[in-house]
């Protein structure tokens, strides 16, 4: 069942806000890892969709992405999703790699693409401090507020590889504006 909700979700922005002011107090970059189950289609995706926007916004950001089926671990991003990636401008260069306890704490946002990444985020975060790190992509995706999910396109054709991307980059688009905000805003 779809959920329709406040878009950019008001959970998800004190999770945004929280980051901007940690990285800011520590005078460096905040740091964001994107979170799918292979880490072949979609994390690797909004990894390299959110460094091009931050970058051509000017936002410093350290993006990074990780899956929790270590199965691809090294592997470039899947043939498909790096040619429709690459339609668009994005060369994804990413090698899979599983997430692993301390990405919890080196990262100040853990973005999830689906309610199975989700509930495994919350299950690895053990305590507070790291389970207030973790949000949903489709937080973000001000453009699809109906949906509530990156769906997972392995399986699938090419429109979902297509759709994919429409969500991410609708949604790195405002997680990188929600960043650049200044405590004036
Ligand atoms: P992703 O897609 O989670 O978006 O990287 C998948 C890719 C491969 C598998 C599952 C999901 N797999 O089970 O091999």
């Amino acid at each position: 069942m779809r959920r329709r909700i406040e878009r950019p979700a008001p959970e998800a922005l004190g999770v945004v806000e929280r980051a901007r002011r940690a990285a800011a107090d520590e005078g460096r970059a905040p740091r964001v890892l994107f979170v799918c189950l292979g880490n072949i289609c979609r994390s690797p995706a909004a990894q390299g969709i959110m460094e091009k926007i931050a970058a051509a916004k000017g936002l410093a950001a350290e993006c990074d992405s990780a899956g929790f089926y270590g199965g691809h671990a090294g592997d470039l991003p899947d043939r498909r999703m790096r040619e429709t990636a690459w339609q668009r401008g994005y060369r994804l260069e990413h090698r899979a790699r599983r997430i692993r306890l301390g990405d919890l704490d080196d990262f100040d946002i853990v973005v999830g693409m689906d309610d199975s990444n989700i509930d495994s985020l919350h299950s690895l975060a053990d305590t507070d401090v790291r389970d207030a790190k973790i949000v949903r992509m489709t937080d973000f995706a001000v453009a699809h507020p109906d949906a509530d999910s990156v769906p997972d396109p392995y399986y699938g054709g090419a429109a979902g590889f297509q759709f994919v991307l429409d969500l991410l980059e609708d949604a790195c688009t405002e997680l990188v504006d929600e960043l650049l905000k200044t405590d004036n805003d």
